[in-house]
């Protein structure tokens, strides 16, 4: 896959050289190119930015840099935005299927809609709160995507049942030693009963999710659910996905 990212603070992308990113950079699996915005700036001040048309506080990307930048590079591009639609899992499964991705990071207020209207851009968020620009969620982005690679992961089997795989949070996980400080491992971890510690995992992945994403809980498609599940999620008294609450 190969990667541009666009940004007037190239200097915060360090970390990609770290880690599996950095690995699969120096393997060839993935190559990122990070350039500065203003090396596509022509006047002496190397200007990237404007005051907004119709008023307002604070200062807007000129679209003219980012055309030429844009131009120049190709790709998909994705901006990240907190007005973009979110993002999740599900997206960088299908981000991790494109050949060439171009983010391009805003800051201020953001940059001139018609750079994502001129490029097809998909703009993205990462939750419902401000950043000060785009370059810690292009950091995030890339992380969720990249090891969605093949041949990134070392064990490719982490993909397989990790928290929003299959719409679920993952269960909770422990390693020795066996008591630490007075807290004890699950005896179900250590039976040694393959079928029983897949159950318990995946009780504790439908109530954790019933407690902590209710959504993600309410989303899931019935036709996942064993019989088994359905019984867990009534004995606790959970609203079970698919079975219709009484109207009054
Ligand atoms: C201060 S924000 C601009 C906010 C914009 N004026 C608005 O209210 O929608 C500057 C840049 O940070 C990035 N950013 C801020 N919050 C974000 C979020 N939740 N997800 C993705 N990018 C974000 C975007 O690149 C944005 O252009």
């Amino acid at each position: 896959m190969r990667v541009d990212i666009v940004s007037v603070f190239p200097e915060y992308f360090a970390p990609l050289d770290l880690s599996l990113i950095g690995k699969a950079r120096s393997s060839g699996v993935l190559s990122i190119n990070v350039h500065d915005l203003r090396d596509w700036t022509h006047d002496v001040h190397r200007t990237v930015d404007d005051t907004p048309y119709g008023g307002g506080p604070g200062m807007v990307m000129r679209p003219g840099p980012w055309g030429d930048a844009l131009d120049q590079l190709g790709g998909t591009l994705i901006v990240p935005s907190p007005a973009g639609v979110p993002f999740t899992q599900k997206m960088a499964h299908s981000l991790a299927a494109e050949a060439h991705l171009t983010f391009a990071c805003g800051r201020y207020e953001g940059i001139d809609q018609r750079v994502v209207e001129e490029f097809g851009g998909l703009e993205v968020s990462l939750g419902d709160y401000v950043l000060f620009g785009g370059e810690v969620a292009v950091l995030v982005m890339l992380e969720a995507i990249t090891r969605l690679l093949p041949g990134v992961l070392g064990n490719a089997d982490s993909l397989a049942d990790e928290s929003h795989a299959h719409g679920l949070l993952e269960a909770p996980m422990y390693t020795k030693p066996f008591e630490w400080r007075g807290h004890t491992v699950p005896d179900v971890l250590v039976s040694g009963h393959h079928g029983k510690i897949a159950r318990w995992r995946r009780d504790q992945s439908l109530l954790r999710t019933a407690a902590r994403r209710p959504d993600l809980l309410a989303a899931l498609d019935p036709a996942t659910l064993d019989k088994r599940d359905i019984a867990l999620l009534r004995e606790a008294g959970l609203p079970v996905p698919g079975e219709g609450v009484a109207e009054w």
